[in-house]
């Protein structure tokens, strides 16, 4: 029998996941661990946080709690894939400051993500009261941590020798990094890790109702936990083609956001929808309803079992994955204090 990849992937504790989430990772590390190809690991970035969130690190709790119960919600198992916090994994900060010693500032500045950050983080401030307490707000905008950022993932990735890495396309130039370290590495002290790979999915990007690509900072998300209600209402309000302004008005399904959702959630009508939105046999009030109905079923089950879980099911989960992942994140430093000649 040929080795089990090993999968590593991880998101920020931010709470509640969306569908962008969903579709853009979580689907995948699903479908991955359900392939049998793989042993998949799934850490929970509480310490990421703090790069670009510090005033509202208090949440990370409750944020933690929440995403950890979308994801069993979704199917990641417990059994098969543990589930862990980076902040109780020590290892992840020793395996950090080794990594920083083998990357310059200057590759970490032109991370395309940091930049995007910095920019959100600015407009941020200038709009908050925050804004007249700080003294110092370029240390706001970008501290030591968060310049390092791909440089934690890097550990949190390499830690479990992790060679698939199934997220977001955002988060690619983080993977590329990690492979720069891995590289640099492996040439000073000998062979220790893989180069991992980054894998994104069909559905890399989902707009929100709005069009604008589903996020939670601009608060045009669709939740995995939100009622069949909600759901409806977000998609009965979703934006179509603007040209389409009665309902026998012939529209162009490749720039309608509902159209979007069906390729997704209603991929057996597709083609139907398609051929009566061109031809104004279809309008935009009962697309939208039949959207909303697939969606719903389509994420039915796991919001019963979101439902059936309690906060202390979810610890629980943390609490067994977190001594699988400290076995094999102590196995790694093992292997790299000997490859360091650490003694
Ligand atoms: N940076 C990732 C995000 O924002 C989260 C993350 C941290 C991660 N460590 C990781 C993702 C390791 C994959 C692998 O979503």
């Amino acid at each position: 029998m040929t080795k089990r990849k090993r999968i590593l992937s991880g998101m920020r504790a931010t709470g509640r996941l969306h569908l962008g989430n969903y579709t853009g990772a979580l689907e995948n590390w699903v479908k991955l661990q359900n392939d049998g190809g793989y042993e998949n690991y799934h850490l929970v970035a509480d310490y990421h946080v703090l790069t670009t969130d510090i005033e509202n690190s208090f949440n990370i709790r409750d944020n933690t709690i929440e995403m950890v119960r979308d994801w069993l919600s979704a199917g990641v198992d417990p059994e098969h894939s543990p589930m862990f916090r980076q902040s109780r994994v020590k290892e992840h900060t020793e395996l950090h400051l080794l990594f920083s010693m083998l990357v310059t500032t200057a590759r970490l500045q032109r991370n395309p993500t940091l930049k995007e950050q910095v920019r959100d983080l600015r407009e941020k401030l200038s709009k908050s009261a925050l804004a007249d307490d700080i003294e110092d707000t370029e240390a706001v905008l970008m501290s030591y941590g968060h310049l390092g950022y791909p440089v934690l993932q890097a550990a949190d990735i390499l830690l479990y020798m992790g060679e698939v890495v199934p997220v977001g396309e955002d988060q690619l130039p983080h993977i590329e990094i990690t492979r720069e370290i891995a590289r640099r590495f492996n040439r000073i002290f000998g062979d220790v890790f893989p180069e991992p790979e980054g894998v994104i999915t069909k559905f890399p990007r989902m707009p929100g109702p709005d069009g604008r690509r589903m996020s939670k900072s601009l608060g045009n998300t669709i939740l995995l936990g939100d009622t069949e209600e909600e759901t409806a209402k977000k998609i009965m309000s979703a934006v179509t083609d603007p040209q389409k302004v009665r309902k026998n008005d012939p529209g162009r399904p490749e720039i309608c956001n509902v159209y979007y959702y069906h390729t997704k959630f209603n991929e057996a009508e597709t083609e139907e929808i398609a051929a009566d939105c061109r031809s104004g046999a279809l309008g935009c009030v009962a697309c939208k309803k039949n959207c909303a109905a697939k969606l719903n079923e389509h994420l039915r089950p796991l919001r019963e079992k979101r439902n059936s879980l309690s906060d202390d099911d979810v610890l629980d989960v943390l609490a067994d994955g977190e001594t699988r992942a400290r076995s094999t994140a102590g196995e790694t430093m093992a292997q790299v204090r000997n490859a360091m000649k650490f003694g």
